[in-house]
C-alpha cells in the first residue's frame, strides 16, 4: 500500500481535528494539527509581548520557537512549545481570540508551512488546518473540506471546552468562531478556501463515526 497525504481544511470548529485524529489512528498515519502550531506561536507572542507590526521582532521570535508533538500515555497527540507541554494552554479562549491575527502574518506562515512540509515529507500523514490542500500540500492525494451549521459548531465547541474545564458562554464561542472565520477567509496570505479538488463534508447532521467512515472510505480509494 502506498502512503498518502490527507489534507483536511475548513472553518473553525467543524470537527476537523476530531475526524483527522481518528482517520490517522485507523490508517496508522501521523496526525498533525497545524492549528495547534499557530496557537503555540500565539502563546509565545503573547507571553513575550511580541509586536505584530514589527517584522524584525517577529523574525527574531520565530527563530526561538520550536513546536513539536508527542503522544501521551493515552496515545493522544499533545503540543509542545520549546519542550514544554502547552496542550491545555493553547486551547484557552485567550489564544483563540488572538490566533487569527498572528496566523495572518506572512513571516509566521512561511515558518510554519516549512515545518509542516517537513513533517509530511514521508507522507502517511493526516494534516488539518486552513491551507493544507491549497498551499502546504497542493498535491495531497486526498483533500477534504469540512463545514457545518454555525449553531452546531458553536454548541459542539462549547461542550468541548466544558469537558476541558472551561465554561464559556455560547455568545462568546459564536463571536470567536465568526471572527476567526472572517479573518481566516479574508487575509492576504493563504486565505482559507476550498481547493478545487477537495471533497466537501458537511457535518451538521452527521455523527463522528459517519464522518470518519466517509473520510476513510475516500482515503482507501486513493491508496
Ligand atoms: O484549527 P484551529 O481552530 O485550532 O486553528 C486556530 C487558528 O490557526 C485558525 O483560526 C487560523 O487562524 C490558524 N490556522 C491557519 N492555518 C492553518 C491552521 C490554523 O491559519 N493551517
Amino acid at each position: 500500500l502506498r502512503k498518502i497525504v490527507i489534507a483536511i481544511d475548513g472553518y473553525s470548529a467543524c470537527g476537523k481535528s476530531t475526524t483527522a485524529k481518528l482517520v490517522a489512528s485507523i490508517l496508522g498515519y501521523k496526525y498533525i494539527d497545524t492549528g495547534a502550531m499557530y496557537r503555540a506561536v500565539t502563546l509565545y507572542f503573547l507571553e513575550h509581548h511580541i509586536s505584530l507590526t514589527n517584522p524584525k521582532e517577529i523574525a527574531r521570535a520565530l527563530e526561538q520557537i520550536h513546536v513539536s508533538f508527542k503522544v501521551n500515555t493515552h496515545n493522544v497527540s499533545e503540543t509542545y512549545l520549546n519542550g514544554l507541554n502547552v496542550e491545555k494552554e493553547i486551547r484557552k479562549m485567550k489564544i483563540s481570540n488572538h490566533v487569527s491575527q498572528v496566523s495572518a502574518l506572512k513571516e509566521v506562515r512561511t515558518a510554519m508551512v516549512e515545518q509542516q512540509r517537513r513533517m509530511g515529507k514521508e507522507r502517511g500523514v493526516v494534516m488539518d488546518g486552513r491551507d493544507i490542500g491549497t498551499v502546504v500540500f497542493p498535491n495531497a492525494e486526498l483533500k477534504l473540506f469540512m463545514t457545518a451549521d454555525m449553531m452546531v459548531r458553536a454548541t459542539r465547541r462549547q461542550q468541548e471546552l466544558m469537558e476541558k474545564g472551561q465554561l464559556v458562554e455560547l455568545d462568546k464561542v459564536i463571536e470567536n468562531i465568526e471572527q476567526r472565520d472572517l479573518l481566516d477567509t479574508t487575509r492576504a496570505e493563504s486565505p482559507l478556501r476550498k481547493a478545487d479538488d477537495a471533497t466537501v463534508i458537511d457535518t451538521t447532521f452527521v455523527s463522528i463515526d459517519e464522518q470518519v467512515d466517509e473520510a476513510v472510505r475516500l482515503a482507501v480509494t486513493k491508496i
